[in-house]
């Protein structure tokens, strides 16, 4: 009852570190069943090493994840010398920011940080050619290309969550293309000149915020962290005259005024206030 990917994955041991062993004793023929139980004995051996701590025992037909077993119940345990934190152990993945009414990973798929990226686009706003300044504070207005997203209805940065070996500038530039630009839809050629386009304006980014972000998702054991990235259209001539159109996770894009009174997803008001005080503009 081994599952494919199981099976996959031990054929895949099996080449590069069993074959010397197998021609060597001659063996003719042995399933793949009888490699992985092999595989996974010691691994269940009774007594945990260093320790008088018993495993619960796991018969060979319920070692698979897939046989469902609703009795199991395995022994929860970490050596006492790992509690004491040494610098080559991971901390315990408890929510640096504290409890949350939550444990598991809730929507994450990671234990831990889960990572994030956000490029905040950003222009001045102009009428008739000038800068905008507010009424009260009399300091120029930034604008930033902002989502709306489909999930929960609330405006945001049109970020994304980097892919397992995804470099972070490059999860800026494509969540950016994917949400705001729609790139997934146009067509080679248009999507070519808008990749050239981001690719300009992200040679020059400024890190507004790297960490922990206040996301409904948060639990004890599983929690959001992200890369904020400014990237500022000074004159508005690049960007800054993009016809933006929502795309994948986005059900509407805009140039949104930043103002305190926006209430946006997760930390991004946060984010926003940060980079405005780095510009001196309006808040
Ligand atoms: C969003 C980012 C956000 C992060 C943390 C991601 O799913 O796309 O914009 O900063 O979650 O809340």
């Amino acid at each position: 009852m081994w599952n494919l990917a199981v099976a996959a994955r031990l054929a895949a041991v099996q080449q590069v570190h069993l074959r010397p062993v197998f021609k060597a004793k001659c063996v003719t023929f042995v399933s793949l069943m009888e490699i992985v139980k092999c595989l996974h004995l010691k691994a269940r051996g009774e007594v945990y090493p260093c320790s008088e701590v018993l495993r619960f025992p796991v018969p060979d037909d319920k070692v698979d994840w897939a046989v469902p077993w609703t009795n199991y119940n395995p022994v929860d345990y970490t050596a006492p010398a790992l509690l004491k934190q040494p610098s080559w152990a991971d901390p315990p993945y408890r929510n640096p920011c504290g409890r949350t009414g939550l444990k598991g990973r809730g929507l994450l798929g990671r234990w831990g940080p889960n990572h994030a990226a956000d490029p905040i686009v950003t222009r001045w706003k102009k009428e008739g050619g000038k800068t905008v300044t507010h009424n009260c504070s009399g300091k120029p207005i930034l604008q930033f290309v902002a989502i709306c997203r489909k999930d929960n209805k609330e405006w945001a940065i049109p970020g994304g969550m980097v892919d397992a070996g995804e470099k972070v500038s490059a999860t800026l530039r494509r969540e950016f293309g994917e949400e705001a630009l729609n790139s997934l839809e146009l067509a080679e050629a248009e999507r070519q000149g808008v990749k050239e386009l981001i690719n300009l304006l992200f040679e020059a980014g400024e890190m507004v915020y790297q960490g922990y972000v206040d996301d409904p998702r948060n639990t004890d054991n599983a929690w959001m962290e992200t890369v904020a990235m400014n990237y500022h259209d000074e004159t508005g001539d690049s960007v800054g005259k993009l016809a933006l159109h929502a795309g994948d996770d986005a059900g509407a894009v805009k140039w949104m005024d930043i103002e305190k009174e926006q209430n946006l997803y997760a930390s991004h008001t946060h984010f926003l206030h940060q980079l405005v005080k780095g510009r001196n503009a309006h808040w």
